[in-house]
């Protein structure tokens, strides 16, 4: 990998995050329920760490010469909160497994400097999908079971 698709990938992964910023806000604004108070405070935490993973992510590009893409992904619609609650999680999960990936392009690439900018990052990822993973019910995907997946 070079450091132009390096840059590319990287871009692709911050408009996730834009898309996990404008999804969350969506979903905290207009899920309501007694049953899902506790998991929409976590929501809503996930989303201010959500601005920090994508300002993350953009001075990575602009440190390695790139231009941070200010391009948002469309939302989903939903009309049932586990729904909603299933398209976050959905999201999280192919973020966390594009982060893994970039973590190692970018110290294949030579910039192991990208890659440890990204460890935060991906850390905080691996548990908004515990977390969104328990209030479905469901037991979180490890990397192995998820590896043939994509
Ligand atoms: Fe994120
Ligand atoms: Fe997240």
């Amino acid at each position: 990998m070079d450091k132009k698709q390096l840059i590319e990938r990287l871009n692709d992964d911050l408009a996730l995050e834009y898309k996990s910023i404008v999804q969350s806000i969506a979903h905290v604004a207009s899920l309501k329920g007694a049953a899902l108070q506790n998991m929409l405070t976590e929501l809503q935490a996930h989303l201010f760490q959500e601005i920090d993973h994508a300002l993350t992510l953009a001075k990575q590009i602009d440190f390695l010469g790139g231009t941070p893409t200010t391009e948002v992904p469309a939302i989903e619609s939903w009309s049932l909160a586990r729904e909603a609650l299933e398209q976050d999680l959905a999201l999280e999960q192919n973020q966390l497994e594009r982060l893994r990936q970039r973590s190692q392009d970018a110290a294949h690439a030579g910039f192991p400097d990208v890659a440890e900018a990204l460890s935060p990052v991906l850390a905080q990822t691996q548990d908004h999908v515990r977390e969104l993973a328990q209030a479905l019910g469901q037991q979180p995907q490890s990397a192995a079971t998820t590896a043939g997946s994509q």
